[in-house]
């Protein structure tokens, strides 16, 4: 059984993909454990107590550094003997305290096609920008911002007439596909890391998904 922890700080519509692919056995042989998040009353708070699932918040004022702030969460992850953590909408830099608790065991959600437009507001960095296609990673965390092995990306092409928040909310309709995919092949043992480039067991065409 793979305990899974997830971490978010806002409304947690990932989080919920995640939970319901776990309930539906798509993720099988797994449980989130808990979800932690650095907001208080966000929705994905919500969202886990109303699936039996351990909600914590974790004042980030309490501490001084990151670091402090992820031996935090290390602490309470470890508690629940989690092996997997999800970042899911999680807006805030996480250090090597928790990537060398976890291992190539932390996945990261990021709305665009990496490596173009990484950080915040990146479906409006690429609506800006101007391109015809954009989409959603899932990549391992490394120390470096939306910088790990990709896993899987969605393509999502921009349409002509529509504005930035039509995009984003077509990306994350992308995001709440993909990302249950990601988490299902770790549980399952079937990524491989080779330098940058995830290898997934089983699957011929690494996972590109065109989104219409
Ligand atoms: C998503 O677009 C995710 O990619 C980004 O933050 C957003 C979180 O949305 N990192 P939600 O909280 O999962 O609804």
């Amino acid at each position: 059984m793979a305990r899974i922890g997830v971490l978010a700080s806002g409304s947690g519509s990932n989080f919920q993909a995640l939970i319901d692919a776990v309930e539906s056995g798509y993720i099988p042989d797994s449980k989130i454990v808990v979800l932690i998040s650095d907001k208080p009353g966000v929705l994905a708070l919500e969202r886990a107590k109303k699936h039996g699932i351990e909600a914590v918040y974790v004042d980030v004022k309490c501490f001084h550094t990151r670091e402090g702030i992820d031996n935090k969460i290390v602490s309470e992850l470890s508690k629940r003997k989690v092996e997997i953590v999800c970042l899911a909408g999680y807006m805030r830099i996480v250090t090597r305290v928790l990537l060398k608790k976890f291992p190539e065991r932390v996945l990261n959600i990021h709305p665009a096609l990496l490596p173009s437009f990484p950080g915040l507001h990146a479906q409006a960095q690429a609506y800006e920008y101007g391109v015809k296609i954009s989409g959603c990673t899932v990549h391992f965390v490394d120390d470096r911002v939306d910088h790990g092995p990709i896993i899987i990306q969605a393509a999502v092409p921009v349409l002509e007439n529509e504005d930035n928040e039509s995009l984003r909310k077509r990306i994350l309709a992308a995001e709440h596909k993909i990302y249950p995919h990601a988490l299902k092949w770790l549980v399952e043992g079937r990524l491989k890391v080779v330098g940058r480039r995830v290898k997934v067991e089983g699957v011929s065409q690494a996972a590109q998904v065109l989104v219409e």
